[in-house]
């Protein structure tokens, strides 16, 4: 039987046994078991998956370019040769430049991303030969995702490697890095590092390789029964499918990209592989330059480009080129195809594809072949409708245009990089030489709905006439006003938004074309979106106070694991190594929102190959519950599968057990669940639907709130309003993962949680075992946010009754998916508030409701934090606010980055702002006019900082801004915080010193998730004993060493760890002082291995509790403030500038809490880095 060929890091895989759905991921760190390269999306959004490659190219070159693996098929890696992080650099051989630039840049923080990144940049300067300008690294990361590091530290690390990095930049290193002696060994002047001056080999491989060999034929029969054919001409396509009488079920694969877009849940019976057909790749010039239909889009790119300055007439190929160049981004460009983007617009006219727009907008005409060879031709509106079953698309034309026409597109997507459009359009006229009147007009919108794709009618209104006066342009927004009609399309924004988008974009397009003497200058800038229009290179800088005479305590260290990470070397629950006998799971989730389970019939999946088992809440031996209700932060137990009653849609009912993830999976969308007494009533969903719903439902929990002590009466503005924050998904790159395995008569469980001990007691819980029979681990998470304080445990609870059931080992990684659907977000919060002012602003009183949406149940809800925080630095004494808790049929909402904290500063700074707006008066000044007087440093930070941040000269400049632009609008706001740091939960420190060489290892209860908790705790250790920091290691939590401790939260963690470390340093300093003082002239080495001869205990434990007096609640200070610009016409923005000063206190480590300050733009696409963070920490508490 014919196999796939390929290579991974110079090692040669012969692919067999696989299904279809096997992906390039799965097959590397499956089968390869080479757990550096990372998964979360599996959609191609998140790049932790991806990978360099050398393939052959259409011209028989083997270009070296970068894919998301989780959109490959092992199958359709023919040939290639892949490096993975592994193979770039490692311990035994050495690290490669990317990956101890990344780490020294402290690029890396819970780590996940890295590998995705550093292979990004690798390929990235692979592919250019070194020649990348800062501009190109900045604009070539849309494929990466980081949840932590907020995208500055690792621009500026790639930023390093360019032919032109700022200074600035470099010198961030230059205490790490001999920086200003890197030479480059070709021109002799200094560089980054990219041009292989050191130890780095980074040619390996000569980009223009040719590969002489034709791509061979192959008839693979697959493990799931399918067929695989890989060909190499177009007739072959036929004759494969006529080989197994395939038509009426198959599928063509180019790159494969499409699943990411459109989820493919069984694939047809025959793949025909065509990514080997030269032909369809190629190109040629008659009349009209002729495509081969399935040309990547980076090639097609490459050949714009050149076309475009070359050949007159496909000037207007430039601006295709620059639309293309927002397509997806790198690695999808480099393997998707034209074609496969076509026939998926194709099968979902929905789909709002760029190619479709901009080539039907010129013109195109697209060629389909049938199995007699037989040629169409059609243009693109034809196309959509034509039969397209036993037809290959072979070609695409593109017409010539003279320079009488004009061709102008616009992208409207959510972010600026790697996402669809949500409108998108594309305008081309052909204006009259003399008259300059429309003689052709092709107006292509995207995102409007799915039978529309031309505005045909405003189209014919303009021919004719001239576009540039107002009577045709109000004529044309009329009738597109009339033509334009988009459907309810959730979660695409809503119709009138989209209306107003294309008109606008229309609008933009004449603004663009029209001659700028009869344009008045306010309306220039309307032409482009605020994305086009920001600067092309951000800009950063980072100011910390730190005090020598107490390093390392104060040291801006290196993260300790950051170079394992980079390196991909970092552990994470899902990289424990294949398991033999291990088996996966999967959950079945109920479809309906509240009601009751009839039954549940499970009884054909059961006779699926390779499913192993099905259970429901009737397998649980002890208490159907996923937590401990006694514990704190929870008050009640929640079903691990709904056992009864269904309080939510999509809670889970079952766990399917399979061979392999993809098979439990799929087999879970084929568990049949029927429901009896499914509710009538409305669901409640929203808290208005909580606040509307009968009392006799209690739905509205009541939580303490904060009451008035004095009422003012100088009341001479009434201001009501009210603030809203929406729900927020947590997206963690780690999924919920975890690895179970029966071990002796108990459990070890390896789980990414920021809680092990309720990992513990649930699971014992749940098994009815007691609890020292659970023993839990967790080395890190990649990423945490909240999320893993206990709705990871449908994972945990999920692996351990499995392997309870079957004496297995069971690993879960939750698809992105599951969790989105099964678990909670951050609460979504309703602050309505009433408040009387006098003249200055300051509150004579405030009545308000504060509503904190806590999900289904009231575990790890935030409304006492809420509230509390909504007093943020301000006078509380005259406000009255109430507190609820909606109970809604929705998964219970939990913690997320600052917790309660964000909700209630957000709410009351929004108060802050409305006020001022109402009386007209500076909003700084209102907040100055509300500050509380006790423990607030915010009246001796707040001017340093607008001094420092150049404050009202910025709001001077951007009312000369606004006022000069009709489209174009800026904003700059000052937002300002005391965060209430409030200790609870105990968190315990084992420090064990050994006795050979006097290192020391040290193990707390919290858990490393990115902030950095283990270097910090290693610089705490060192500084207490006296040794040097590398002398430390701080080892995975594990809650054997350091049992009953709470959660990784609330920003306390580190410094419960700390002090506990600290005291057990001090038990163990009082062990040695005796043989110290005795030893004046000794090393510690020496002092270490006498008192162990003499029998002195070398590991001393210590739990920190709330009770500890030296624990004081205290409140954290800072200011930020961000400038903001937006495009009227289509609602892009970004940011101009943001700046923030906190005051961190005496930091452990200035440089890591840079790092935790900076994920301000983390909610951000990494294109709008402009945000140049300045971090000051004032030392002042
Ligand atoms: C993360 C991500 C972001 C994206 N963003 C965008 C975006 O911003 N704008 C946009 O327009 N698109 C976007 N896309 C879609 C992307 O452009 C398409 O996935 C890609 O072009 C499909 O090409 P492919 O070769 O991978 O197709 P495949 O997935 O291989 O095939 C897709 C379909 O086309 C059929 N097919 C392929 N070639 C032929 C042929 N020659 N004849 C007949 N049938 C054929 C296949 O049978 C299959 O049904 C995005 C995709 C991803 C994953
Ligand atoms: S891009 Fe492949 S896992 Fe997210
Ligand atoms: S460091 Fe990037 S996701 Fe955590």
């Amino acid at each position: 039987m014919d196999r796939v060929n390929f290579t991974v890091n110079g090692k040669q895989f012969t692919g067999a046994e696989v299904s279809v759905d096997t992906t390039l991921t799965e097959y590397i760190r499956r089968c390869a078991d080479l757990r550096g390269t990372k998964y979360m999306c599996l959609e191609g959004g998140c790049g932790a998956c991806i990978v360099n490659v050398r393939a052959r190219s259409a011209s028989g070159e083997r270009p070296t370019f970068s894919v998301n693996t989780c959109l490959v098929a092992v199958l359709s890696c023919e040939g290639w040769d892949i490096t993975t992080i592994e193979g770039i650099g490692n311990r035994q051989n050495g690290y490669n430049i990317i990956q101890t630039r990344l780490n020294n840049y402290f690029g890396s923080q819970c780590g996940y991303c890295s590998p995705g990144f550093v292979m990004s940049m690798y390929s990235l300067i692979q592919g250019s030969e070194h020649h990348l300008s800062e501009e190109q690294i900045e604009k070539s990361f849309g494929s990466n995702l980081c949840r932590c590091t907020g995208y500055r530290p690792i621009l500026e690390a790639f930023k390093s490697f360019a032919v032109d990095p700022d200074p600035k930049i470099l010198r961030k290193i230059k205490d790490i890095e001999d920086i200003d002696n890197l030479i480059c060994p070709k021109s002799g002047v200094k560089c980054g590092g990219t041009c292989g001056n050191n130890d780095q080999d980074w040619c390996l491989i000569n980009a223009h390789v040719m590969d002489k060999e034709e791509p061979v034929p192959k008839k693979i029969s697959l493990s799931d029964g399918r067929i695989w054919f890989r060909v190499n001409n177009i007739k072959a396509i036929f004759e494969s499918l006529d080989q197994v009488n395939g038509y009426s079920n198959y599928m063509l694969v180019a790159g494969n990209t499409s699943k990411g877009a459109y989820p493919i849940k069984f694939y047809p019976k025959v793949l025909v592989d065509i990514s080997g057909v030269a032909e369809l790749r190629s190109h040629y010039l008659d009349v009209n330059l002729v495509l081969g239909a399935n040309t990547t889009i980076t090639d097609t790119i490459h050949l714009f480009d050149e076309l475009s300055k070359t050949n007159a007439d496909f000037w207007y190929l430039e601006v295709l080129r620059k639309h293309l160049e927002e397509v997806a981004h790198i690695p999808v460009r480099n393997i998707g195809t034209l074609a496969g983007n076509l026939i998926l617009k194709h099968e979902h006219p929905d789909f709002q594809s760029d190619i479709f727009l901009l080539f039907s907008c010129v013109g195109a005409i697209v060629t389909l072949v049938d199995r007699t060879m037989t040629q169409t031709e059609l243009s693109l509106p034809e196309f959509l409708t034509a039969n397209i079953v036993g037809r290959v698309m072979t070609q695409i034309k593109l017409p010539p245009l003279s320079r009488h026409h004009d061709v102008v597109t616009y992208k409207i997507p959510a972010k600026e990089q790697n996402a669809h459009a949500e409108v998108n359009g594309a305008f081309l006229f052909k204006f009259d030489p003399k008259s300059h009147k429309v003689l052709k007009a092709s107006i292509v919108y995207g995102g409007i709905k799915p039978t529309f794709t031309h505005a045909y009618n405003t189209e014919k209104f303009l021919i004719g006439r001239n576009l540039f006066t107002n009577d045709t342009l109000q004529g044309a927004l009329h009738c597109l006003d009339k033509e334009v009609d988009p459907n309810f399309n959730p979660p695409e924004p809503k119709p009138h938004f989209r209306k107003k988008v294309a008109l606008g974009l229309f609008y933009k397009a004449v603004i663009k074309l029209c001659p700028r003497e009869i344009l008045s200058p306010k309306y220039v800038s309307g032409a482009t979106t605020a994305y086009e229009d920001r600067p092309p290179v951000s800009r950063s800088y980072q100011e910390y106070d730190t005090s020598r005479p107490d390093y390392p305590i104060t040291q801006p260290l290196l993260k300790k694991e950051g170079l394992i990470q980079c390196a991909g070397e970092a552990k994470y629950a899902d990289d424990i190594p294949r398991i033999s006998d291990e088996v996966f799971a999967s959950f079945v989730v109920s479809t309906i929102a509240r009601g009751e389970i009839q039954s549940i019939d499970y009884a054909d999946v059961l006779k699926i190959e390779r499913v192993i088992a099905v259970y429901t809440s009737k397998d649980i031996p002890g208490v159907n519950s996923i937590v401990r209700g006694d514990f704190q932060l929870l008050f009640e137990n929640e079903e691990l599968f709904a056992s009864d009653k269904i309080y939510f849609y999509n809670q889970p009912v079952a766990l399917v057990v399979a061979e392999t993830q993809v098979i439990a999976d799929k087999a879970a969308c084929l568990v049949t669940v029927k429901y009896k007494n499914i509710s009538k009533k409305p669901i409640i969903f929203t808290i208005q639907d909580a606040i509307d719903a009968p009392p006799l439902e209690n739905r509205l929990i009541t939580y303490e709130g904060i009451t008035p002590s004095d009422r003012g009466v100088n009341v001479q503005r009434i201001i009501k309003g009210s603030f809203y924050s929406p729900r927020q998904y947590h997206h963690m790159m780690e999924l919920h993962s975890t690895v179970t395995c029966p071990v002796d008569n108990g459990y070890e469980i390896d789980c990414s949680t920021q809680w092990m001990d309720v990992t513990q007691a649930a699971i014992a819980q749940l098994l009815n075992i007691p609890n020292s029979l659970v023993r839990v681990r967790t080395r890190r998470c990649g990423g945490a946010f909240g999320c893993k304080i206990a709705r990871n445990m449908f994972a945990a609870c999920g692996t351990a009754l499995v392997a309870y059931k079957l004496n297995r080992p069971c690993r879960i990684a939750m698809r992105m998916q599951d969790i989105m659907r099964i678990t909670g977000k951050r609460p979504d919060s309703r602050l309505d508030y009433e408040v009387g002012v006098d003249g200055n602003g300051q509150i004579q009183y405030l009545d308000g409701t504060f509503y904190v949406n806590d999900g289904m149940s009231r575990n790890e809800n935030e409304n006492s934090y809420a509230t509390d925080s909504m007093k943020n630095c301000y006078n509380p004494d005259r406000w009255k606010v109430d507190s609820f808790g909606p109970i809604t049929d929705a998964p219970t909402n939990c913690f997320m980055r600052a917790p309660g904290g964000f909700e209630g500063i957000a709410a009351i700074e929004h108060v802050m702002e409305h006020i001022a707006k109402e009386i007209k008066r500076d909003p700084i000044e209102v907040r100055f006019n509300n500050y509380r007087v006790d423990d607030n440093q915010l009246p001796e930070i707040v001017p340093e900082f607008l001094k420092k941040s150049d404050f009202t000269k910025r709001l001077e400049y951007i009312k000369e801004f606004n006022a000069k632009n009709r489209w174009k609008k800026r904003g700059l706001r000052l937002n300002n915080m005391a965060f209430p740091t409030q200790y609870l939960g105990n968190y315990g420190a084992l420090v064990s010193i050994y006795h050979g060489d006097g290192s020391v290892a040290v193990n707390i209860g919290g858990i490393e998730i990115g902030q950095g908790i283990n270097t910090r705790i290693a610089q705490v250790a060192a500084s207490e004993l006296k040794v040097p920091v590398e002398k430390v290691a701080v080892l995975s939590a594990y809650d054997f060493a350091t049992p009953n401790n709470f959660s990784t939260a609330s920003s306390i963690t580190t410094e419960c760890c700390a002090l506990s470390v600290i005291r057990c340093c001090q038990q163990l300093n009082a062990r040695l002082a005796p043989f110290r003082a005795l030893m004046p002239d000794a090393t510690w080495e020496q002092v270490v291995f006498e008192a162990d001869l003499r029998g002195v205990l070398l590991q001393a434990n210590y739990e920190t509790s709330p009770n500890d007096p030296r624990l004081q609640n205290y409140s954290i200070f800072g200011v930020a403030a961000t400038e903001v610009e937006i495009d009227v016409l289509t609602g892009t923005k970004y940011i101009v500038r943001a700046d923030i000063f906190e005051d961190a206190g005496r930091t452990i480590n200035p440089a890591l809490d840079v790092g935790q300050a900076s994920i301000i733009s983390k909610d951000f696409p990494i294109t709008i880095p402009s945000p140049s963070i300045s971090i000051m920490t004032s030392g002042l508490a």
